[in-house]
């Protein structure tokens, strides 16, 4: 009777420590409902996060939980799309560290897939030299090594990344120290020449 008694104490436990099965799909769902199927974004304003690096993407979740990192609202793009708008940071506020951890893990294992979208290829190739010369050091083959656990820059949409610089250079959203050097020395110009690179690469 004990030994029963203890295997169901242990089964309870196992069951309230960690979101089940059933719950992580449909956290997952959730989370495709705006960054588009197996993580892979069909929107402009929203970033693919299929492939991204684990510790930058749990890092990313942690940031948002901890209202560190700006969030700014936005509608559900399919599923119930009757949903309220939400926030990044409202959408893990009560999720536990080991399921944000599992969810960085689960986006990691699936493939990224490059944006498909529109950019001008002399922007691109000025967009390559600055690239190269300021920022490959970091974000090696382009912005496209997750080996990196820098981000993956390469075929993101251009929108997100144009907001994440502005976030960036308005210094609402922290970045490493070295790499906010050579963020202040881009021009203006710079800056679009190294969206169109990034976007040209598909
Ligand atoms: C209502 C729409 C919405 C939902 C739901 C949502 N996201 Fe997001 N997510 C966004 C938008 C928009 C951004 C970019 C702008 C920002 O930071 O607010 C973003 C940014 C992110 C980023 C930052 C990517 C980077 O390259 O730094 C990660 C990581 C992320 N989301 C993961 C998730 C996960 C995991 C879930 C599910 C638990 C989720 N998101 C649910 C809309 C959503
Ligand atoms: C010293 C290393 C280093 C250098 C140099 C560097 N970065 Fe980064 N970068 C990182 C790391 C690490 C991250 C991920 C952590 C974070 O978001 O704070 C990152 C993240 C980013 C992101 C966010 C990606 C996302 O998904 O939201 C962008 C955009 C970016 N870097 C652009 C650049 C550009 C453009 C340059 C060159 C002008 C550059 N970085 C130079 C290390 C670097």
């Amino acid at each position: 009777m004990r030994a029963n008694k203890y295997l169901f104490l242990t089964a309870m436990l196992a069951i309230f420590s960690a979101a089940s099965a059933t719950d992580m799909d449909a956290i997952v769902k959730g989370c495709d409902d705006c960054h588009g199927d197996n993580g892979v974004s069909q929107w402009a304003d929203v970033p693919t996060i299929a492939g991204m690096p684990e510790y930058v993407h749990s890092d990313a979740l942690f940031a948002y939980q901890d209202n560190t990192r700006p969030c700014s609202e936005s509608e559900y793009r399919q599923g119930d799309t009757s949903r309220p708008a939400t926030t990044m940071c409202e959408v893990v506020a009560d999720l536990d560290e080991a399921t944000l951890e599992e969810l960085a893990l689960k986006y990691f294992e699936l493939p990224f897939v490059a944006a498909q979208q529109e950019f001008d290829a002399g922007l691109a190739a000025a967009g390559q030299i600055v690239h190269d010369a300021k920022c490959d050091k970091c974000h090696s083959e382009g912005g496209s090594n997750p080996d990196d656990e820098a981000g993956i820059l390469a075929g993101q949409w251009m929108d997100y990344l144009a907001n994440s610089f502005a976030e960036y250079a308005s210094g609402d959203r922290e970045q490493p120290k070295k790499m906010k050097e050579k963020m202040d020395e881009l021009s203006a110009a710079d800056e679009t020449a190294l969206l169109h690179y990034y976007a040209s690469q598909q």
